[in-house]
C-alpha cells in the first residue's frame, strides 16, 4: 500500500516524512508522486495523497479532486481547501462560540478587466469608511480574505493609512479586523483532529519559542485546546495550525485556514518539527490502513 506526497518547494519535512512512514514498517510506504496527463475516471495507484502544494498549482488541485472520486484518500480534503477562506473561517468560529476579533469583509477596491460599473451595480458605493472604522476599532489589520504567508498584511493606525493600504490591494478582496494587542500568542498545530500541540510564538521576531517560555495557565490551554479541535472538527482538517492572540485572558483566534502549514525543521524549530514529523506519519499510515472513517468528514452545519 503506497502514500505518495505532493510538495513545493520545502525540503525538510517531506523526507522526513517519507523516512519515518518508511522506517515503522507498517506495511505502508511512502513516496514523492509523479504526474503527468491525467485522464478523467481513472483510479490510482496511490491508496493516499498527502498533498503540501496545490493551493499554488490549480493542476494539481484539479488533479486531487477526481482522485478522491476515484477512491484515494487526500489529505487535507482539496473539496474544503477549494472551498474555505479566511472570511468564512472568521465567520464559522464565532458561530462555534470561539473569540473572534470583529472583522468586516470589504469590497474590493480593483477588478479584472472587463468589469465595469455596470457590473458592480449591487455594490454600496462610496463606502461608509467612518462606519466600518467605528466597528474595528483602530488600529486595525488590513488583509486578504484568503490571505497566507503574511502576504498584503497592513497593519493600519488612521483612516489616511487604511485608505493608502487599500488603495494598493488591487482586484483582491480584504477584511479589516480588529487589532488585537496581545500579551501572549500562541500556533497550534492540529493532526488528525485529535492532536494539539500549542507552541508559543513571537509574531513581531515570526519566530517559534519553546514550550516552556508559555506564559498561559492551564485554564486557558485547556480552553485553546478545545477551540483548535472545534474548529478543525468543523473545517474538516486533518492538519492544520490555528493561531490565538490572547488579550485579557481571552483567546482570539486570529489564523487558521493553513491546510499546509509550515513544518520546516529551521523555522518551527526541532522540538515541533520532530512532533509534528511522528504525528502526521502515524495519521497517515491510520488512514491508509483503516481508510478515511467517513465520520470524521462532517458538514460546517452539524457544528453550528
Ligand atoms: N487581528 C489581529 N490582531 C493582532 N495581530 C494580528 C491580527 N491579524 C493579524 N495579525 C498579525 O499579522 C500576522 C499575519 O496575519 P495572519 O492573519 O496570520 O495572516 P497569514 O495567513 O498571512 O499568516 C499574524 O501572525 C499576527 O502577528
Ligand atoms: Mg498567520
Amino acid at each position: 500500500m503506497k502514500i505518495g506526497i505532493l510538495v513545493g518547494m520545502e525540503n525538510t519535512f517531506p523526507p522526513a516524512l517519507i523516512e519515518k512512514i518508511n522506517s515503522k514498517g507498517a506495511g505502508v510506504t511512502a513516496e514523492y508522486i509523479k504526474i503527468g496527463g491525467v485522464r478523467a475516471g481513472e483510479t490510482e495507484d496511490y491508496r493516499l495523497i498527502f498533498d503540501r502544494i496545490s493551493h499554488e498549482i490549480p493542476f494539481y488541485r484539479s488533479f486531487l479532486k477526481t482522485a478522491v472520486l476515484n477512491g484515494t484518500i487526500v489529505v487535507n480534503n482539496p473539496f474544503w481547501w477549494s472551498a474555505d477562506e479566511k472570511f468564512f473561517g472568521y465567520s464559522l468560529a464565532s458561530k462555534l462560540g470561539l473569540a473572534v476579533p470583529k472583522t468586516v469583509l470589504l469590497p474590493q477596491k480593483g477588478y479584472i478587466a472587463g468589469v465595469t460599473d455596470a457590473s458592480l451595480r449591487n455594490l454600496e458605493y462610496p463606502l461608509n469608511w467612518e462606519e466600518i472604522v467605528d466597528y474595528v476599532g483602530l488600529p486595525a489589520f488590513l488583509k486578504p480574505h484568503d490571505g497566507g504567508g503574511w502576504r498584503d498584511v497592513y497593519k493600519v493606525d488612521s483612516l489616511e493609512e487604511l485608505w493608502a493600504a487599500y488603495d494598493k490591494t488591487g482586484t483582491l478582496a480584504m477584511v479589516l479586523q480588529e487589532f488585537i494587542d496581545f500579551t501572549e500568542y500562541v500556533r497550534c498545530y492540529c493532526v488528525a483532529r485529535k492532536d494539539v500541540l500549542i507552541m508559543p510564538y513571537d509574531p513581531h521576531h515570526r519566530r517559534y519559542l519553546p514550550r516552556e517560555a508559555s506564559k498561559l495557565t492551564p485554564e486557558l490551554e485547556d480552553r485553546i485546546l478545545r477551540d483548535t479541535l472545534l474548529i478543525n472538527e468543523a473545517l474538516g482538517y486533518d492538519l492544520n495550525t490555528v493561531e490565538f492572540a490572547v488579550r485579557d485572558g481571552i483567546p482570539y483566534a486570529i489564523d487558521f485556514t493553513n491546510p499546509a502549514p509550515d513544518a520546516d525543521i529551521w523555522s518551527v524549530t526541532e522540538p515541533y518539527f520532530n512532533w509534528v514529523t511522528e504525528r502526521v506519519a502515524d495519521m497517515l499510515i491510520d488512514y491508509a490502513l483503516n481508510g478515511p472513517a467517513t465520520a470524521r468528514y462532517h458538514r460546517w452545519s452539524k457544528w453550528l
